[in-house]
């Protein structure tokens, strides 16, 4: 049998993001507010997956299933749940239903949707992780792959019509790498994989690349924009250093608590700018923050147009993303730069099997200069959660590229845009991207249902 990976990449946050849509955001468009139909479930899931220990202990694990385009047969659209709580990713990932409709109206394929939530996150708590310490001894990538393995097959056993449902894999970022190692891991389950803005090959020993993600990151900006924050940090420095400085700072800034540390507040910015970059969708979109249609061109208009000081710049621009709906009395800094994904949780994950070195130079990007260091991040693991990193735990992923592995570069992309719900401001290769994306959904189906009839 020659091997064969049905897998799509789509590295989004790796490719420039050209801006050709207009400068202000048009507020008339308001992201088609769709609905989407399913059912909340929950499944007896197995703590370990690997052990053999009795009693066998269980966690109630969080699904969300629709049916509504389903015929008997029908293949099952499976996203892999990743770092958050999944009703949030499902209202994030139109692209599902909208495929599920299209193919059902095309009358040839009636697909079902299945949502798996990751275990430790969202309603899926396993024993022992609200502890104190919490115990996070199971929150593995493997454990989560074989939950996902799990579910979908106990479901295609107790449903009816849906034994001999092919299963295609799909996830966004963390949630890509999911499926894309779900199909690696569990071919017998999974017909195809798509993995979008999945970044599976930035872990250790296999980038030689660390600044990349920066890089990339300040193109998104404006060169003025970029100037004006790369100036802005050694600006704030000096004035945490004035006598009363930190204060001044937290007042300028409307700070819930008195700054302490003026490292709080550059992290927060660092944060803010990413993240951005991540979710600078041509429309208006709440996915992290709710935020205007191409807020990164609108942010450095407000920038360009303030009459302040570099910092005063900033801070108009950094509203955009931390209070653009204008509700924020003040900013606590301790916040994660969004509610709907677990710091904790996904920090421990950080810190064994998905390490992603990163550097800036301030030259390229538009950051502090700061060198990877992997001793120091040991260190931090040790303390914080008493483990040590096992960086090469990624390795081998990408050996296998061949004609049906496709990679779909979206150059207009944003973080896996492609897996939302269409919109009339979708730049043409987003659009392209998921033709393409279900003309192979239809292959990998045709394949396997002309497989199973010649059995
Ligand atoms: C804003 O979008 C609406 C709907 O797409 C369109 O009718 C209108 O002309 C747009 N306005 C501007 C100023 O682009
Ligand atoms: C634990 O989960 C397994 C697998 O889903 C199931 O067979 C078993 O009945 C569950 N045990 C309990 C006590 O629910
Ligand atoms: C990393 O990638 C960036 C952006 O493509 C490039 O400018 C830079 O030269 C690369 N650095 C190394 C060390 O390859
Ligand atoms: C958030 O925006 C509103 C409206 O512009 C403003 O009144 C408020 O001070 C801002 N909050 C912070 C913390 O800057
Ligand atoms: C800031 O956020 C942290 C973490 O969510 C929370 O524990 C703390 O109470 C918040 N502080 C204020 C002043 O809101
Ligand atoms: C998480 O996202 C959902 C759906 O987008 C939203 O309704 C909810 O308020 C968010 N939760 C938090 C804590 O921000």
């Amino acid at each position: 049998m020659n091997l064969k990976f049905f897998l799509l990449f789509v590295l989004l946050i790796l490719l420039f993001n050209k801006q050709i849509y207009s400068i202000l955001p048009n507020k008339s468009f308001q992201e088609k507010s769709v609905k989407y139909n399913y059912e909340v479930r929950y499944y007896q899931q197995v703590v370990d997956h690997f052990g053999f220990t009795l009693p066998i202990q269980n966690f109630s694990q969080r699904y969300l299933v629709d049916f509504e385009y389903w015929k008997p047969g029908g293949p099952i659209f499976f996203y892999t749940g990743n770092e958050g709580d999944i009703e949030w990713f499902a209202s994030n990932t139109g692209f599902m239903w909208e495929t599920a409709s299209l193919f059902a109206q095309s009358g040839e394929y009636f697909p079902c949707i299945i949502f798996s939530e990751h275990r430790y996150y969202g309603e899926s708590i396993v024993p022992g992780q609200n502890d104190n310490p919490p115990n996070l001894r199971y929150l593995t990538a493997e454990q989560a792959l074989a939950d996902h393995a799990t579910l979908v097959t106990a479901l295609k056993q107790s449903t009816p019509g849906l034994e001999n449902s092919p299963v295609i894999a799909i996830g966004g970022s963390y949630g890509g790498m999911l499926s894309a190692w779900i199909r690696m891991r569990y071919p017998h389950i999974f017909v195809g994989s798509l993995a979008a803005s999945a970044p599976i090959l930035q872990f250790a020993g296999m980038t030689e690349n660390t600044t990349i993600f920066y890089d990339i990151t300040t193109r998104d900006y404006t060169s003025e924009c970029a100037n004006t924050i790369r100036e802005s940090w050694e600006l704030l420095r000096a004035k945490a250093k004035e006598p009363n400085g930190l204060q001044i700072l937290t007042e300028e800034f409307k700070l819930c608590t008195p700054l302490t540390d003026v490292n709080d507040l550059i992290n927060w910015f660092v944060n803010g700018w990413t993240y951005l970059a991540m979710v600078d969708y041509p429309y208006p979109a709440n996915f992290l923050e709710p935020l205007p249609g191409n807020p990164i061109d609108y942010l450095c208009e407000l920038m360009h147009k303030s009459s302040g000081d570099i910092i005063e710049k900033v801070r108009v621009g950094i509203n955009v993303y931390y209070n653009y709906t204008g509700s924020a009395p003040c900013f606590n800094l301790s916040q994660s730069a969004t509610a709907n994904l677990s710091d904790l949780q996904w920090n421990y994950q950080a810190c064994t099997e998905m390490i992603f070195p990163m550097s800036t130079t301030g030259i390229e990007d538009m950051f502090e200069p700061s060198v990877w260091n992997y001793p120091e991040y040991v260190q931090y693991c040790k303390s914080a959660f008493h483990v040590e990193p096992h960086p090469w735990s990624g390795g081998g992923v990408l050996q296998s590229i061949s004609d049906t592995l496709i990679a779909i570069i979206i150059p207009s992309g944003a973080h896996h845009l492609d897996l939302r719900y269409s919109n009339p401001l979708d730049p043409q290769d987003v659009i392209q991207a998921r033709d393409i994306e279900r003309q192979w959904f239809k292959k990998w189906i045709d394949e396997y249902n002309y497989n199973s009839f010649r059995k």
